[in-house]
């Protein structure tokens, strides 16, 4: 489930973190999304103890628990005894709400999800249409709360919002890594904090089939390797998330992604088999018969077991990656399709597109019986499917324009992959709706539903999901929600590092698990070297499959699943790089970078005796004594800088070569703090002038 390929103002918001009254030292608010227009008022709302909320007029049966939930989460953010206290009218609360229409138990693509929020010192006020609405402008509020010179507040402002794509997805792969149902709950906590609305939830492939079935209980129990969501699980997710107005969307892979389903039933296979559930990773050759009448009889009673556990009316069918070796081995197949007129002499001489196409049409059908719309990986784009089916795009932009053209609502997930470990801004930059009127003619934008961030779990399980997903999910869930003129990196990195310490207190733990796990990696002691090199380190995520051999059963457990995709550290460094060279008088610019180029250069004599004995860290050695070596250049460049001193020519083209070797090692894990010395080196070249070799 890996494509390798290239990836692709408002206003700048000055006021996000402008002063919001004179006199006062407090400053506004990182909010993220971005909302549809924020104005800042005068003063603050004081937020303690006493903090209250009450709701009028949206009978929507989730705002106890939501107004719940928020009290727990400002005790949380703030530390202050707030019990989940209701005022005793809407006039008294801290916090009022008033929406007009409840919204639905069961979340539907397309609600009204818009709210306006003012607030004054004296109180502040949420209005909504609909429950949902309501639901996201208490995100935001939760977002607002921080600490100033006096008490916690909430800044005076007005806020408008809506969404600008109904579709907001997240996609999670619990069938190649099992992840425990509390770690879905609090995915499921982090997505509503964003806006997020929609959990795709990938729960059959190759290594697993993760759904109790009571139909065909082979598929769980013969499937996966015993863990697998039991009905109850289902029913308890798909209500934890409809509390949160988030949409559950199941995908079962078909005809294609199927050894598990094979291994449970291999009669229905396209093969002898026999089959069994894979064992690492890639790409398999199981596949489906679709001219078995059988495999239509099991999906349609699965599909009906299936619609009735989920309630959404979208249903996934995958259809992605279908491998033809079976098809074009078995005779039966291949006179099924000439007899049928299958193939055509140019684009599919083997008949094995219109031998998926009509397996398509034929579940979609079964899936309407049901009340269910389909939607599939961009593969199930084949003529003659129905309109109506909505088209994922995950291997390029020009795929989901094609499907819009041809009048399918479509989803963008190209260029949103979190297991390729991209910093968020490189997912920031890819719009949904950005390469389809462009790719190709007649391409139809409005019918691009939204997209959705995916996560396949070949590198990830329960401990690691946290920090692989976030905080880069919310820059994506800020392109599905806000203007596409919101497009400022450094507003959204600033607001992102506020976010993602808030996402704590919804009990994410992409960044608590992080120091359990580096004092698990040292021997189960506290190791401040070992912090130093792996906060100078970032995993990658495209060749990780290739540098070593896995299965489901290979433990997660060294530096590069500690290691955080992109290191705040290193950013941080590159700004203060970037500051320096444009204001070289910048002393906390200087002394930031001098610092920590210090502590690198001393790092590895303090780390030589923890490397040489543990075998978690085999072959992290060579990225010490590394480290150490930015750290000294990066201080004889910060002499350069400083003194205007003209740096050795040969030097500065030594350094250059030494730090395109280090980005070019094969390695699982990357010396991210090569980037400010390559910011400061390169400077220095540009300086001494065009002579140089
Ligand atoms: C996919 O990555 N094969 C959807």
């Amino acid at each position: 489930m890996r494509s390798v390929g290239a990836f692709a103002c408002l206003v700048v918001l000055t006021f996000v973190f402008a002063p919001v009254a004179k006199g006062e030292n407090v400053t506004g608010p990182a909010v993220l999304p971005m909302p549809t227009s924020l104005v800042l008022g005068e003063g603050a709302l004081p937020i303690d103890s006493h903090f209250t909320t009450n709701y009028a007029g949206c009978g929507d049966p989730r705002m106890q628990g939501a107004l719940q939930r928020l009290a727990q989460r400002v005790a949380n953010e703030t530390g202050l005894p707030i019990r989940a206290a209701k005022a005793a009218s809407v006039q008294n609360a801290t916090l009022s709400i008033e929406c007009s229409i409840a919204g639905k138990l069961v979340p539907s693509l397309g609600e009204d999800e818009s709210y306006r929020l003012e607030v004054t010192p004296r109180g502040a006020k949420l209005t909504a249409r609909s429950g949902t609405g309501a639901l996201r402008g208490l995100e935001t509020f939760a977002q607002l709360v921080v600490a100033g010179p006096e008490s916690f507040y909430a800044p005076s402002l007005q806020i408008e919002d809506r969404p600008r794509f109904a579709w907001r997805g997240l996609m999670l792969d619990t069938s190649r890594h099992w992840i425990a149902v509390p770690v879905l709950e609090r995915n499921l906590d982090a997505m509503a904090a964003v806006k997020l609305n929609v959990l795709h939830w990938h729960f059959s492939d190759d290594q697993g089939f993760r759904v109790q079935s009571k139909r065909y209980p082979k598929l769980h129990e013969l499937g996966s390797d015993g863990s697998f969501y039991t009905r109850d699980d289902v029913r308890h997710i798909v209500s934890y998330a409809a509390e949160r107005g988030i949409r559950v969307v199941p995908e079962i892979d078909v005809p294609g992604h199927a050894s598990a389903i094979l291994a449970a039933y291999p009669q229905l296979g396209a093969s002898s088999g026999p089959y069994h559930v894979a064992n690492g990773w890639g790409i398999f050759s199981p596949t489906l018969d679709p001219t078995n009448p059988k495999v239509y009889e099991f999906l349609d009673a699965l599909f009906a077991e299936m619609a009735q556990l989920f309630p959404d009316s979208y249903f996934h069918v995958g259809g992605d990656e279908v491998q033809s070796s079976e098809w074009d081995s078995n005779h039966a197949i291949a006179e099924f399709k000439r007899s049928h007129g299958m193939q055509s002499a140019t684009a599919d001489p083997a008949g094995n597109i219109a031998l998926h196409a009509y397996f398509n049409r034929r579940i979609v059908n079964v899936l309407r019986k049901y009340g269910k719309t389909a939607v599939g990986w961009e593969e199930i784009l084949q003529p003659d499917i129905s309109d109506d089916v909505v088209v994922q795009s995950w291997s390029g932009p020009q795929t989901l324009a094609e499907a819009t053209r041809r009048h399918h609502p479509g989803l963008l997930s190209f260029g949103y992959y979190l297991d390729y470990l991209q910093p968020a801004a490189t997912y920031y930059a890819v719009d949904p709706q950005g390469g389809v009127a462009a790719q190709v003619n007649g391409g139809q934008p409005k019918l691009v539903l939204g997209g959705e961030a995916c996560m396949w779990s070949e590198f990830a399980n329960s401990e690691t999901l946290d920090s692989r997903v976030w905080p880069a999910a919310a820059a994506i869930a800020e392109r599905f929600w806000s203007a596409s003129s919101v497009t400022d990196r450094e507003s959204m990195y600033q607001r992102l590092g506020s976010l993602s310490r808030k996402l704590e207190w919804v009990s994410l733990r992409h960044r608590a698990n992080y120091g359990p796990m580096l004092d698990r990696i040292a021997g189960g002691q506290a190791e401040p070297a070992l912090r130093v090199l792996a906060d100078a380190l970032e995993p990658r995520g495209v060749e990780r499959e290739f540098l070593r051999t896995y299965t489901p059963a290979t433990p997660l457990n060294r530096l590069v699943d500690a290691a955080r995709p992109e290191s705040e550290l290193v950013r941080r460094l590159e700004g203060a790089a970037t500051t320096l060279l444009a204001t070289p008088g910048d002393s906390a610019a200087y002394a930031e970078l001098e610092l920590t180029f210090r502590q690198w250069e001393g790092n590895d004599s303090r780390l030589t005796a923890v490397l040489s004995n543990n075998f978690l860290l085999e072959g992290l050695d060579k990225f010490s004594a590394d480290l150490s070596r930015i750290g000294n250049s990066g201080l004889r460049a910060l002499h350069y800088v400083k003194t205007n001193e003209p740096a050795p020519e040969g030097w500065l083209t030594d350094e250059l070569k030494n730090l395109d070797a280090l980005d070019a090692r094969k390695s699982e894990l990357t010396l991210a703090a090569s980037r400010p010395l390559r910011i400061l080196i390169s400077r220095l070249k540009e300086r001494a002038g065009p002579n140089i070799e």
